[in-house]
């Protein structure tokens, strides 16, 4: 894994608040073309680093490199510009708007929609490529309805499409599957799975049943510390990983 270069590296990322370090001194790399899951009970430190990635939060030391850019101390709308993308563990969606709208307006924002001398063809593209997008996560019929009445499930399947419809170069997902039943946990997880294929994706989830399945890669983070990394089995295996997980189940 050394010899390959990272397309998103932290390095001594750290965040404290007063006293307390939510998230140690972590040095992790990303790459192209996987899917990594990020583990850990609750509490571990997960939404923290994504947030300090994305920009959300500030950090207190360390670095964070994507695509060979710094973009340690970027605002999020810069860091989505460049093409690194996430969701929130909380849904996110315009409840007034349609599905289609929800997605058309991702569509217009991104980075790659600024001809504004084309806009016929530009509508075109942007109800095209929404439908390409909404059928990818099973919303095409429902593509009319707003948003607000979709299930719980469907709304998070809803906030997936809009992260794709971003155009990103990485997915980072907070938690997509929290609060869907375990036939939507599944449908989630396979559309991952098929997302993965084309775009790296890394996805944090406290449960590691959710992920041995999908993900090449697992980090499990405990107390803001990198506990262990490696294959599903591997981490599956690992001592420290077990005795983490003995009092909140790894399944
Ligand atoms: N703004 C803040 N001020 C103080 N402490 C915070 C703040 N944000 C997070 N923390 C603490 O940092 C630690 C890590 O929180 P974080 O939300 O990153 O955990 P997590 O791994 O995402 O957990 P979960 O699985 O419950 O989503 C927790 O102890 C949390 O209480
Ligand atoms: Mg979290």
């Amino acid at each position: 894994m050394s010899s390959k270069s990272a397309l998103l590296e932290t390095d001594s990322l750290t965040k404290r608040y007063g006293r307390f370090v939510a998230v140690s001194d972590l040095s992790i790399s990303f790459y192209d073309n996987e899917i990594c899951a990020i583990i850990g009970p609750n509490g571990a430190g997960k939404t923290t680093l994504f947030n300090l990635i994305t920009g959300g939060t500030s950090s207190s030391d360390g670095r964070v490199i994507f695509n060979g850019t710094d973009i340690t101390d970027l605002d999020p709308h810069e860091i989505a510009r460049e093409g690194l993308i996430r969701s929130f563990q909380i849904t996110n969606v315009f409840e007034d708007l349609t599905v289609s709208e929800n997605l058309q307006v991702a569509l217009l924002s991104n980075r790659t929609q600024f001809d504004v001398w084309n806009k016929i063809n530009k509508m075109d593209s942007v109800s095209e490529r929404s439908i390409e997008i909404l059928e990818r996560v099973g919303l095409a019929e429902q593509r009319d309805k707003p948003a607000s009445q979709l299930g719980h499930g469907d709304q998070r399947m809803l906030e997936l499409a809009v992260t794709l419809g971003k155009e990103p170069d990485m997915l980072l997902l907070d938690e997509p599957s929290s609060g869907m039943s375990s036939a939507e946990t599944a449908e989630m997880v396979d559309i991952i799975g098929n997302i993965g294929e084309d775009i790296p994706v890394v996805l944090v989830e406290h449960k590691m049943g959710l992920v041995k399945s999908v993900a090449d890669r697992l980090l499990v983070l405990h107390n803001g510390e990198l506990l262990a990394e490696g294959d599903p089995e591997t981490v599956r295996n690992n001592e420290q990983v077990q005795r983490v997980y003995l009092n909140s189940s790894p399944e």
